[in-house]
């Protein structure tokens, strides 16, 4: 993303979360302030712990701060009614995991069809399937496709609805190299072609070099945060 004029999608401020469980408090987010781009591609790293995916989900309105705000668009969430997370999850916001999530018993194809049917202006799931370089695999359930085919099924599933967000938590973590760079390219093209502003959490720091911005966590906070003055291509990379 060249356009350093670009309009602020999110931001938070001071936002934190705390966990109780019992008698015990988690602090997993001590006060975040960051803002995302329009377009902008942001990896997140640091240790296990250190409150990325607790960030990720607040963000996503999955899960809900203790204190704080998070601005879509100028807009705060509103963090105290279910049904406007519900719409913002649905209207704005794409979802990829880990672990893929599909629908054993349902093909590539259906599997996408879920989310758009009910979407507002939904691409196909052809084109959905088509972006993430499976045009010929609409037809094959989760167990005829391999771990990095299921996981670029799951990025159809969450693109179709043209989302302005796509949230990636750890999406290459269960994939080797070869596969991982092959869902990183998936994810990239996205963000190119249509101008999603991405979040993308990975432990491999080499990941970081596909964005245009890292952020580093540790113990509930941003502590450094770099612009890279280039991107690199998910395929130079090695791990
Ligand atoms: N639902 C929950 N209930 C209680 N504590 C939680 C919950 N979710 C997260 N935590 C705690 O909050 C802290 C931050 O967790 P979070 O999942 O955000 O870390 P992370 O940076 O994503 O770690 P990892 O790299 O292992 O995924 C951790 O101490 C974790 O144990
Ligand atoms: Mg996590």
């Amino acid at each position: 993303m060249e356009d350093e004029a670009s309009a602020i999608a999110l931001e938070t401020r001071e936002l934190t979360k705390i966990y109780r469980m019992g008698a015990v408090e988690v602090h997993a987010l001590r006060g975040v302030d960051v803002d995302f781009r329009e377009g902008e591609l942001v990896v997140l790293l640091g240790p296990s712990g250190s409150g990325k995916s607790t960030l990720l989900n607040i963000l996503g309105g999955l899960d809900t701060p203790t204190s704080g705000t998070v601005m879509f668009r100028g807009q705060p969430l509103t963090m105290d009614s279910e049904r406007a997370l519900n719409l913002y999850r649905r209207n704005h916001v794409g979802f990829v995991f880990q672990f893929y999530n599909l629908i054993p018993s349902l093909t590539a194809r259906e599997n996408v069809s879920l989310v758009t049917e009910i979407a507002r202006n939904p691409m196909s799931p052809v084109e959905a399937l088509s972006i993430v370089g499976l045009g010929d695999r609409l037809d094959h359930f989760p167990a005829q496709l391999s771990g990095g085919e299921q996981q670029r099924v799951a990025i159809a599933r969450a693109i179709a609805k043209r989302p302005d967000l796509l949230l990636c938590d750890e999406p290459t973590g269960a994939l080797d190299s070869k596969t991982g760079i092959l869902v990183l390219e998936a994810i990239l093209k996205i963000n190119r072609e249509l101008g999603t502003t991405t979040a993308l959490i990975t432990h491999n720091a080499v990941i970081a070099e596909i964005a245009n911005r890292v952020l580093y966590f540790a113990d509930g906070r941003i502590v450094e945060t770099r612009q890279n003055a280039a991107q690199r291509a998910p395929g130079e990379l090695a791990w």
